[in-house]
């Protein structure tokens, strides 16, 4: 038996009845109060079937349906629930699988696509360095009229921004991408209008000096995207010292800051052992360009970071995970 192909993202996306089933889902996993933890520990059976759902788990068919209604028939009907699983096939009479899973952030729900043996393009990704920006974002506090979250992955950031900021543009160059962070304002209809998604090149087309937040988890590995594996690491792909693509997300940032509005870029600060540093050499740049510049180290595992740097990028011998907060006085 050949191996299923993926879920056709773009295609859910575009179905306004699929789109409808998500917000059911949503409001389902809100009212059971979804924290991501064991359904073993969920309030009823309805609960703990759906819970298994939105944790990509095969779940109980009729506690699903009991707690979702026409809405799993029309999830079934997208393929977003499935009878079967990637990697053993179809599953026991009475069994269901999403085919992703749900990341809960309160009351704030994203869809995370499901790990597909050949992905044969665009990798949506959400990862440490996703939770270390989040992190600093929130940590900074703030809220305001309009936010952008450029090369938004599944729309982890822009989710959890909306419910701060009456606006947020998500943009994404990866169709995929654009496809799966599309699926926020679906899967928590309260925040629909308070969310766009937009498939574009870093922030082309966004308007200058309009924002008062930007925030962006560049793809940082000093890598070059390879066209023989299709769109598939352009998640990571940095460019060759892993700061082509960085450079143009924080100048991309900078340009979209309203007077008084802040971003939050992550990427990497490399070293080579020729005295080349990427980050540090853009940093008079930004500033000529009108704002202030901190750089702060994110501490994530610097060896890991390191040996990953090393392996890709010839002559690296210091690569530390930052954040370039930069403000526009
Ligand atoms: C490291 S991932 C971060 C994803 C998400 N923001 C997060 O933090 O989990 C980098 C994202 O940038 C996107 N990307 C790569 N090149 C881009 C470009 N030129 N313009 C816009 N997005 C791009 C990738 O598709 C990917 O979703």
């Amino acid at each position: 038996m050949g191996l299923p192909p993926r879920l056709a993202l773009e295609r859910v996306a575009g179905d306004p009845v699929a789109r409808r089933a998500l917000g059911v889902l949503g409001d389902a996993l809100r009212r059971s109060r979804f924290t991501g933890a064991d359904p073993a520990g969920a309030p009823d059976a309805a609960s703990g079937a759906l819970w298994a759902l939105a944790s990509g788990a095969p779940a109980d068919r009729t506690g699903c349906a009991a707690a979702l209604g026409d809405a799993l028939v029309d999830l079934e009907g997208a393929g977003v629930v499935v009878p079967w699983e990637v990697e053993t096939g179809p599953l026991p009479a009475g069994r269901c699988r999403l085919r992703g899973q749900i990341l809960p952030m309160r009351s704030v729900l994203t869809f995370l696509d499901e790990l597909h043996p050949e992905p044969e393009s665009d990798i949506v990704y959400v990862g440490a360095d996703s939770i270390a920006l989040l992190r600093a974002v929130w940590q900074a506090g703030g809220t305001g009229r309009r936010a952008a979250d450029l090369g938004t992955g599944q729309g982890l950031l822009a989710a959890a921004l909306a419910t701060r900021y009456d606006h947020v543009v998500a943009t994404d160059l990866a169709p995929r991408c654009v496809a799966a962070a599309a699926l926020v304002p679906a899967l928590n209809p309260h925040l629909a209008a308070r969310c766009s998604v937009v498939r574009a090149d870093v922030a082309g087309g966004l308007c200058p000096r309009a924002f008062d937040l930007v925030v962006a988890n560049a793809p940082w590995v000093p890598e070059v995207p390879d066209d023989a594996v299709g769109d598939r690491r352009r998640f990571a792909a940095g460019g060759p010292t892993g700061f082509e693509l960085p450079r143009r997300f924080l100048d991309g940032a900078a340009a979209l800051l309203a007077q008084g509005g802040r971003a939050f870029v992550a990427c990497t600060d490399l070293e080579f052992d020729d005295g080349r540093a990427p980050l540090r050499s853009h940093l008079p740049a930004l500033t000529a360009a009108g704002v202030d510049v901190e750089v702060r180290s994110t501490l994530l595992d610097g060896g890991e970071i390191l040996a990953w740097a090393q392996q890709r990028a010839p002559g690296v011998v210091v690569a530390d995970h930052v954040i370039v907060t930069l403000r526009r006085p």
